[in-house]
C-alpha cells in the first residue's frame, strides 16, 4: 500500500543553469505531501526527475532497493509503472475521446482484453466522477473535467505513487475545493503515496500530511504539515501566509537593496494565522496514514497559534480527536 520514496542529495542542471541542488527528502509511504514554490523554481523538473523522465546530475532517488538514476533502461521502464502522473494540463490526446484517453496506458502497457479494459476504465471514471462522459472529446469538456480525466488515466495501472503537477491551476476556488476533496478521498481509498505540486496556499495548508518548499535552488524545508505551518522561518512564513513582506518578491526574488530597505523599516511579518484542521475523507473515515491533530506540535513542544484546529462548527479537533478515533473503531489508522 504505497511505497516510500527517498531522495538524497539530488541536483539538476540544464547546461550552466542550476535548477536546484542537494535536495533531500523522504515521501513517507501512503502519505500526502505537497511541494510548494514560486513558479520557475523547478517543481515540474523535480517531478520529472522523480519518475525518471529527466536524469539528475547528482544524487539518488530510492524506491525500495532501486535507485532510479542508476537503473538500466529495462528496469527503469518497469519502475516507472509504479507511478501515475497527472500533468499540468491533463495532457490528454485531443483527437481521442475520454474512454480511449483513459484506456491508453492499459492498451499500451498490458495485455488485457477489451472487456477488462472497459471494466477498469469505467471503475476509474467512476472514482473521479466522470461516468457518462466516455464519448466526449477533451475539447468539449471543462478544465475541471479534463483534470479528472487525466487523474483517471493516472489511476488505470493501479499506481503505488501518484504525482500531481498543479492540479488546481486554472480552476476556480469551488472546483479546487472539490478536486482537493477528491484527492483526499482517493488517498484514503487506494493508499498510494501522493506528491502534489501546487502554489495554491489553501491546498498546501489543508490537504497534505507533509509540506516542502523550494526556493532559490534549494529545498528550504520539508516536514510534517504542523512543522511548516508553525514555522518562523521567513521564506516559509511568507509563502504559506501569502504575505508581501519577506524574502520573496514580485519578480520571484527580491534584490539585495530591496531586502535591506525592508530590514531597515523593521518589516513585521505579523502573527501566524491559526492552523486549520486537515481535510478529512468525505465519508468521515480516518486515513491510515493520517496524523493526530497537534501531534507534531506536542512532540516538539511548540504552541500552535491561537484558534488552531478549530473547524467551522467551532469544534476543537485536538480535543475531539480521541473521542472521534474511538467512535470510528478499528478503522482508525495511525490516528492515535
Ligand atoms: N528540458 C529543459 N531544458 C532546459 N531548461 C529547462 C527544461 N525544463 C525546464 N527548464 C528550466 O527549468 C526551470 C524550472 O522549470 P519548471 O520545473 O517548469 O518550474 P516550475 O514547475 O517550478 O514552474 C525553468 O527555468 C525552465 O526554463
Ligand atoms: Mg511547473
Amino acid at each position: 500500500m504505497g511505497v516510500e520514496i527517498r531522495v538524497e542529495g539530488l541536483t539538476k542542471r540544464f547546461g550552466r543553469q542550476t535548477i536546484w541542488e542537494d535536495v533531500s527528502l523522504t515521501l513517507p509511504a501512503g502519505e500526502i505531501s505537497v511541494l510548494l514554490g514560486p513558479s520557475g523554481t523547478g517543481k515540474s523538473v523535480f517531478l520529472k526527475t522523480l519518475v525518471g523522465l529527466l536524469k539528475p546530475d547528482r544524487g539518488n532517488v530510492w524506491i525500495g532497493d532501486r535507485n532510479l538514476p542508476q537503473l538500466p533502461e529495462d528496469l527503469l521502464y518497469e519502475t516507472r509503472k509504479l507511478f501515475g502522473v497527472l500533468f499540468q494540463d491533463g495532457a490528454l490526446f485531443g483527437s481521442m475521446n475520454l474512454f480511449d484517453n483513459i484506456a491508453f496506458p492499459l492498451r499500451e502497457h498490458t495485455k488485457k482484453n477489451e472487456s477488462e479494459v472497459k471494466r477498469i476504465v469505467q471503475e476509474k471514471m467512476e472514482m473521479v466522477g466522470l461516468i457518462g462522459a466516455e464519448g466526449k472529446l477533451p475539447g468539449e469538456i471543462s478544465g475541471g473535467m479534463r483534470k479528472r480525466a487525466g487523474l483517471a488515466r493516472a489511476l488505470v495501472l493501479d499506481p503505488e505513487i501518484i504525482l500531481f503537477d498543479e492540479p488546481d491551476s486554472g480552476l476556480d476556488p469551488v472546483r479546487t475545493a472539490y478536486l482537493n476533496q477528491l484527492i483526499v478521498d482517493l488517498n484514503a481509498q487506494i493508499g498510494a503515496t501522493f506528491l502534489i505540486v501546487t502554489h495554491d496556499i489553501n491546498t498546501a495548508r489543508t490537504v497534505p500530511d507533509n509540506i516542502g518548499l523550494l526556493f532559490r535552488r534549494e529545498l528550504i524545508m520539508f516536514g510534517q504539515r504542523e512543522m511548516l505551518l508553525s514555522s518562523e522561518e521567513p521564506v516559509v512564513r511568507q509563502f504559506l501566509n501569502a504575505r508581501r513582506v519577506g524574502p520573496i518578491g514580485m519578480s520571484e526574488e527580491k534584490d539585495i537593496s530591496e531586502l535591506e530597505a525592508e530590514a531597515k523599516l523593521g518589516s513585521d511579518p505579523g502573527k501566524l494565522p491559526p492552523i486549520a484542521p486537515q481535510l478529512m475523507p468525505s465519508d468521515g473515515r480516518i486515513r491510515p496514514t493520517q496524523h493526530a491533530p497537534g501531534s507534531w506540535l506536542r512532540a516538539h513542544g511548540v504552541t500552535p497559534p491561537p484558534g488552531s484546529f478549530i473547524d467551522d462548527l467551532g469544534r476543537d479537533w485536538v480535543q475531539e480527536w480521541p473521542r472521534y478515533v474511538a467512535s470510528m473503531g478499528a478503522s482508525a489508522g495511525r490516528g492515535l
